[in-house]
């Protein structure tokens, strides 16, 4: 059976004591065993909530890594920082970097072969605009964002992913993919996975839905055959809603 996975990204948002105190309402409420929550948090904040994390299930992931080692790049951070907290997951190529920080899928190919380099897995993000979604071509958008940054794995290493699949139109719009349209690429992007890496592969990897993902909708989601959790923004910032969300599967 695949990972059940619940990602917070809590984006630029909360002080440090309101991440800890999040943090701490997570971890005292009974979370079920089989689901791997993952917390996305500001990079002051990585050590100290890493070093908070006592539960195998409940980690914390950095948002980003500079696509080079080291070197003069003022204000970035590199992955050997973040594995040298003590974390081991990073969130890559989130929309608001592809667009903000013009992330390029051949940039993107170069930061999750350095994380998974430095033992981070990386949740791959993935999605189509609008516009694309309009067109009709998502379907080949979202599989070729997978293949110019992640087909030039060996399976095995390909296999430490995490996917998550974000339409931008539904990432923090209150607009949510239906049930069915999160379902149709899940189940395109897993046989494109296929069909390069083969079956078992494919079966093997989670493949997260993220874009307004709430309490009320989580169940219906996370119930599709192929969506195998989610990441989600806004409502993994408030402790009762994220708790239910963890819930969801
Ligand atoms: P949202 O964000 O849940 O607020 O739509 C999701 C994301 O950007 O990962």
């Amino acid at each position: 059976m695949r990972q059940q996975i619940a990602a917070g990204n809590w984006k630029m948002n909360l002080s440090f004591e309101e991440g800890q105190s999040l943090l701490k309402a997570l971890q005292s409420s009974e979370r079920p065993k089989d689901v791997l929550t993952i917390l996305g948090v500001p990079s002051p904040y990585l050590k100290a909530l890493h070093d908070d994390c006592s539960d195998d299930n409940l980690c914390i992931a950095a948002q980003n890594i500079h696509h080079e080692k080291k070197g003069a790049f003022t204000g970035e951070m590199s992955v050997g920082m973040v594995k040298s907290v003590g974390v081991n997951y990073v969130i890559i190529g989130h929309s608001e970097r592809r667009e903000y920080q013009k992330e390029s899928n051949e940039m993107l190919k170069t930061k999750v072969a350095l994380a998974l380099e430095h033992g981070l897995r990386p949740i791959f993000c993935c999605g189509e605009s609008l516009d694309i979604r309009k067109s009709g071509a998502q379907n080949q958008y979202v599989s070729n964002q997978l293949t110019e940054s992640l087909f030039h794995l060996e399976g095995t290493e390909f296999s430490k992913l995490i996917i998550a699949y974000e339409p931008i139109w539904a990432i923090g719009t209150g607009e949510t993919a239906s049930p069915e349209q999160a379902q149709e690429m899940h189940k395109a992007l897993r046989s494109h996975i296929a069909g390069h890496y083969g079956q078992v592969v494919a079966d093997g990897i989670s493949i997260l839905y993220g874009g307004s993902v709430k309490p009320g909708n989580a169940k219906e989601l996370f119930g599709q055959a192929d969506v195998d959790g989610g990441l989600v923004g806004g409502a993994s910032l408030k402790a009762d809603d994220f708790r239910q969300i963890i819930h969801s599967f």
